[in-house]
């Protein structure tokens, strides 16, 4: 079922794991069952961690660095199937679906598309960010908008709720070592933000090598020129800006803003658990 929780915030939960209420068990088990092909692509990632900065990437990629025409055909175009609202739903909708597809996913390794790296041909690509930055950034994205969690309350609650791992998505860290941990699989990529943001095209090379999408150098142009904050921004394809509440999807693109959130006493007690939660991982993050 579905909860509210302290000021106003709705999940539900499944195995324990709180998820968007528009997450059900069924779109979750059709997820994690459909059969993928070897050129199909998913991206991942913990929600608020540039997954439409990526999306984004990976549609260019396969358009020759050209934006499709209209409001918002990135969204259309990427196919979430662990939600209930969007398409395809069942494996004969995917099957009809034109190569090459991007599929997208927020969960966790346990409940990845399709069974997951090393056990589906499907290409997995995750993107993982600082995750102070990633508290910021979702309390701003869930402060704004009514239509997923509807979270109305203080930062440092929602602080709180994060480092419990009761956002939706659950843990930060759960989420991030899980997909961590099959990082050498041959068919899985492991991405940073702050990587894409200090070197975007040698990560732009590493993503079109993964793929196999050879860019021509002025594609290659293409795809970086239209994927800087300041073009998505402003592009009709990338940007939500004709939906409502949509807004967080393009906030500020910076690292390092949680500076401007997070007291010193909870950024002390934050890099405590950090420390703590990643240790022997060999998994590090730049936080400015
Ligand atoms: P901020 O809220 O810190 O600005 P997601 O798409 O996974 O929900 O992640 C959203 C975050 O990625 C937002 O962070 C957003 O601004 C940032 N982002 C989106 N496109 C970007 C780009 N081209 N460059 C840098 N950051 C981008």
């Amino acid at each position: 079922g579905i909860h509210t929780g302290e000021y106003g915030y709705k999940y539900r939960t499944i195995d324990g794991l709180v998820l968007p209420p528009y997450v059900t068990p069924k779109r979750l088990a059709a997820a994690q069952s459909v059969i993928t092909r070897a050129d199909d692509i998913c991206y991942c990632s913990f929600p608020k961690s540039g997954s439409t900065w990526l999306a984004n990437v990976l549609y260019l990629m396969l358009h020759d660095g050209i934006e499709a025409e209209g409001d918002m055909p990135l969204r259309s175009n990427l196919h979430w199937m662990e939600s209930s609202w969007t398409f395809p739903r069942t494996q004969a909708e995917v099957d009809a679906m034109p190569p090459p597809r991007i599929f997208k996913s927020h969960m966790p390794h346990g409940y990845a598309l399709g069974g997951g790296p090393g056990k589906a041909p499907c290409r997995y690509i995750y993107i993982a960010r600082n995750p102070k930055d990633v508290a910021v950034s979702y309390w701003h994205f869930e402060s704004n908008q009514s239509w997923s969690g509807g979270y109305n309350g203080p930062w440092e609650h929602w602080l709180q709720l994060f480092v419990d791992g009761k956002v939706q998505r659950g843990s930060w860290f759960d989420h991030v070592l899980s997909w961590w941990q099959v990082k050498d699989a041959e068919n899985m990529l492991f991405l940073k933000y702050e990587d894409l943001k200090r070197g975007f095209p040698s990560q732009l090379r590493r993503i079109s090598n993964f793929t196999g999408h050879e860019l021509s150098g002025e594609a290659f142009e293409r795809v970086v020129n239209a994927s800087s904050f300041q073009h998505m921004k402003q592009s009709r394809f990338a940007n939500h800006q004709t939906m409502r509440g949509f807004e967080g999807f393009l906030r500020k693109g910076e690292v390092g803003s949680w500076k401007e959130q997070f007291t010193v006493a909870q950024s002390e007690a934050f890099d405590k658990l950090y420390k703590q939660r990643m240790a022997g991982s060999g998994l590090n993050f730049d936080f400015e």
